[in-house]
């Protein structure tokens, strides 16, 4: 399929990363981690590296297999997308490896989902709905809301494969469009 970056921030549904860096794999995703610092506190990074089969990145250093930053991405999921995530990251605030990693690859027009987990004051606030509106202004597509089925404080299991589906959708309309413009 392509290099999927997967970014995960601070929320306590971190851990359950897993599951879809090990669905990924098996649609033939090559799978690379971003974890912010407090994303760490929610999962086993050995665990979480050694199922996508990369080292994850939080900061700029050098990695252990001798990297320093993320290869390019096809597409890009973030989730769990926590508050101060997503209003940093709609507000141009780059001043860690993650907020501005993402930066870069959503300025690229790289395929993006993201996937809010949030409970219900934290959604009520204006701040947080003026970045979703931003962010899917500049094309990110936002996995949140009735229609979605995923809801600010829901009880229901996170939607980790949700999110893959919406990405490989969007990526594949946006390879039939770049084929379009090249006449194939
Ligand atoms: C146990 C626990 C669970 C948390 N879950 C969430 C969450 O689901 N969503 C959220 O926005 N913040 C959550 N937080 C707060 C974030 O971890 C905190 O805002 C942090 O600064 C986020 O940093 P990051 O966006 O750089 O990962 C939680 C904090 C704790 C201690």
């Amino acid at each position: 399929m392509g290099d999927l970056r997967v970014v995960v921030s601070g929320g306590s549904a971190a851990g359950g990363v897993l599951e879809l860096i090990s669905e990924a794999c098996r649609r033939g995703w090559t799978v690379d981690v971003t974890a912010t610092k407090n994303a760490l506190e929610f999962m086993d990074p050995s665990e979480v590296a050694r199922a996508s089969g990369r080292p994850i990145r939080t900061t700029y250093k050098f990695a252990a297999d001798g990297t320093r930053i993320s290869p390019p991405a096809d597409a890009m999921i973030v989730a769990p997308a926590t508050f101060n995530t997503i209003n940093k990251l709609a507000n141009g605030i780059a001043d860690t490896y993650p907020l501005s990693s993402m930066a870069d690859v959503i300025g690229r027009g790289v395929p993006t989902v993201l996937v809010p987990a949030v409970n219900e004051p934290l959604a009520a606030r204006r701040p947080f709905r003026r970045s979703l509106d931003e962010l899917r202004a500049e094309g990110v597509r936002v996995l949140f809301g009735p229609v979605d089925g995923w809801l600010p404080g829901s009880s229901a299991p996170f939607p980790w494969i949700k999110a893959l589906d919406l990405v490989e959708d969007v990526f594949g309309l946006t390879r039939m469009d770049s084929r379009a413009s090249m006449g194939a």
